[in-house]
């Protein structure tokens, strides 16, 4: 069996409860990815250009953690969530994913979203941990049972 981590980013919640669902599915530990600045409701606004949200994901500005105490190296798999945002991750993920070594781990992409796939999230994620296998998981948008969450989780036993 492989040591498993559940580690999410979650600006307004819809992340987090699919992590925790996840993770008490997949037995594994949970760890929540935080900004060291929390985002505010205008942050989040998408439909301003000038927003931080905006502004973070089309300067490519990885904004700093709140810790680093994931504790990556006693795990072999690590399931990292987080919202689609303008079709891709966040790149609090690429700060995230930059701020440990990965190298020979497996990386287990999940997401929810308004309805957009993962667009080319693993693609811009593989850049911040070039030592990883990156796999495009599962998108959890909607009512998702503990089963199939646990039938996920075992494809990485
Ligand atoms: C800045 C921003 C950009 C977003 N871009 C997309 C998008 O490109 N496609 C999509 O389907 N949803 C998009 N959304 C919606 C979120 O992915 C969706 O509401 C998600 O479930 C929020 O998760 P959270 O509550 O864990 O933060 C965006 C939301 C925000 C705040």
């Amino acid at each position: 069996m492989s040591k498993k981590l559940v580690a999410y980013f979650s600006a307004s919640g819809t992340t987090a409860v699919k992590a925790k669902a996840l993770a008490s599915a997949a037995g594994a530990d949970l760890y929540e990815i935080k900004p060291e600045k929390p985002y505010t409701k205008a942050d989040l606004n998408w439909m301003d250009s000038a927003s931080r949200s905006s502004k973070e994901m089309k300067g490519g500005i990885k904004p700093a953690l709140a810790d680093n105490g994931a504790g990556i190296e006693n795990y072999d798999v690590v399931f990292v969530g987080f919202p689609i945002w303008w079709y891709v991750a966040p790149t609090i993920i690429n700060s995230f994913l930059e701020a440990y070594d990965f190298t020979g781990k497996k990386i287990v992409l999940f997401a929810t979203s308004g309805g957009s796939g993962f667009g080319k999230a693993a693609q811009n994620l593989q850049q911040s941990a070039p030592n990883a296998e990156i796999i495009e998981g599962k998108i959890l948008n909607g009512s998702v049972t503990a089963d199939e969450l646990k039938k996920f989780a075992s494809r990485f036993d």
